[in-house]
């Protein structure tokens, strides 16, 4: 572990829910020293240095590391992971938290992830890849029924088509290879469509040692009971109630076994490793795995992790992380998500945010920022779909819920929109999936 008395500057990268909570555990290590963001979000900015560059750019990232003394840079979104900020970043001599651009390649394309699936031998929807419409569209007509179809590349969480028959499938093929998702789309994976309740386990690797953190499950469509259009997410709690623990046992294995095919691969995957998981009654299957930390699952994660995150950050760099170094508070967070009316469609932006005070003020309440800004006045309006992420910390699920509720109700502003149901069928049990 390192010494515990030399201080760390840090340069955060990102604007959201998960960047603001990300800083907040940051800023409670004795350890940190001066804190820089970029671009940072209305509550990042309140308590934090703004590093005016560009966060996708590796030469400008480590410039600014370099040029103000950072001993280390945390990448929090995807893009910059992609674009090779961690290697950058590392080549410069200081520590990165976030995989280099190689490892970020589970994310970056979904074809490349599911051939290191398919080497690592774990449990994942049966698929097949195509870079032309016409054979990709007679394997769908093949499967003839629901299945997935999935542009290769980021594509801001648009490049996903769950179709439930062959001529929405068929539409999504279209609409991945007419451009849309730009090169994303050049390359498409088309895969059986699995059932079941979803599960999110996020874990910290430094190459060979794995940390499984605490099971987390986001509400992805916008509107009640799971309809609507997908969104960033809604809303999310940890942990996750139903999940047995050979479950969690098989998803942490699954994880285990993708780190140790990459590190064969030559690929040394250093960060955080998000696998989405689907339940199904053969037992979790991969979905999807991310190369970073959730949004909005770290609302609901860091509150109730107990460590030195700055430590736990640098040892991962290093290759030195103690699986000792994490322990865990026995409550459960609920987090609701307030965004604006429209969202995630067109909205407006610029609308006054009152009562955050308020809500932070109840117990356990901890109100992240995401999608706000200061205006010239220095008041607090929206910026973005996704506002605020109100995150409540209780003994119970019930109580971390009518808690987080209750601190919701408490903020306004023009067009406030919020799910009532998140966590609502957690509550009922594994049967409320097979209703
Ligand atoms: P992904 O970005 O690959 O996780 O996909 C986004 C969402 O699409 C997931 O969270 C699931 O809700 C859904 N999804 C992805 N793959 C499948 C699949 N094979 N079967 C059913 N739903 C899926
Ligand atoms: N919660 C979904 C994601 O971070 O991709």
């Amino acid at each position: 572990m390192a010494s515990t008395d030399t201080k760390v500057d840090i340069l955060l990268l990102g604007a959201g829910g998960r960047e603001h909570a990300l800083l907040m555990k940051l800023a409670e290590s004795p350890r940190a020293g001066r804190i820089w963001v970029a671009p940072g979000n209305g509550g990042m900015l309140a308590m934090a240095d703004l590093a005016d560059i560009d966060q996708d750019s590796p030469a400008d990232v480590a410039a600014f590391a370099r040029d103000n003394g950072i001993g280390l840079v945390v990448i929090g979104p995807e893009a910059p992971l992609v674009a090779g900020v961690a290697d950058a970043v590392k080549a410069a001599g200081i520590a990165a938290f976030g995989p280099c651009a190689s490892a970020a390649r589970m994310e970056g394309s979904k074809l490349f992830a599911k051939q290191v699936m398919e080497r690592a031998g774990v449990p994942t929807a049966r698929f097949r890849s195509f870079t032309e419409e016409a054979p990709a569209a007679d394997y769908v007509r093949e499967l003839a029924g629901p299945c997935v179809v999935k542009a290769d590349g980021l594509a801001a969480g648009k490049g996903v088509i769950v179709a439930k028959d062959t001529d929405e499938a068929l539409a999504g093929l279209a609409e991945c290879f007419s451009g849309e998702f730009g090169d994303a789309g050049s390359t498409v994976v088309v895969e059986e469509m699995l059932t079941g309740p979803e599960c999110s386990l996020l874990a910290l690797t430094d190459g060979h040692t794995l940390v499984p953190l605490a099971t987390a499950q986001d509400h992805k469509r916008a509107l009640e009971g799971d309809r609507g259009p997908n969104t960033g997410g809604m809303g999310v709690y940890s942990p996750v109630p139903i999940v047995t623990d050979d479950e969690l046992a098989t998803m942490t294995s699954i994880e285990e076994k993708v780190v140790a095919q990459l590190a064969a691969d030559g690929i040394d995957y250093r960060g955080c490793l998000y696998g989405g998981f689907m339940l199904t009654p053969d037992g979790p299957k991969v979905l999807e795995f991310n190369a970073r930390f959730g949004d909005p699952e770290t609302q609901v994660i860091l509150p109730r992790m107990q460590c030195d995150l700055v430590d736990v950050f640098l040892s991962v760099d290093a290759g030195t992380l103690d699986p000792t170094s994490i322990t865990w508070a026995d409550d459960w967070a609920v987090s609701v998500v307030l965004t604006s009316a429209g969202y995630p469609g067109h909205y407006d932006r610029g609308l006054r945010i009152t009562g955050v005070d308020r809500a932070s003020a109840l117990p356990g309440v901890t109100v992240y920022h995401a999608g706000d800004a200061l205006d010239e006045d220095g008041e607090l309006v929206t910026a973005g779909g996704r506002v605020l992420d109100v995150t409540a910390v209780a003994g119970t699920f019930e109580e971390a819920r009518d808690r987080a509720y209750e601190a919701c109700d408490l903020i306004e502003f023009d067009g406030k929109t919020l799910r009532r149901d998140i966590g609502l069928r957690a509550l009922k049990g594994r049967g409320a999936w097979e209703a």
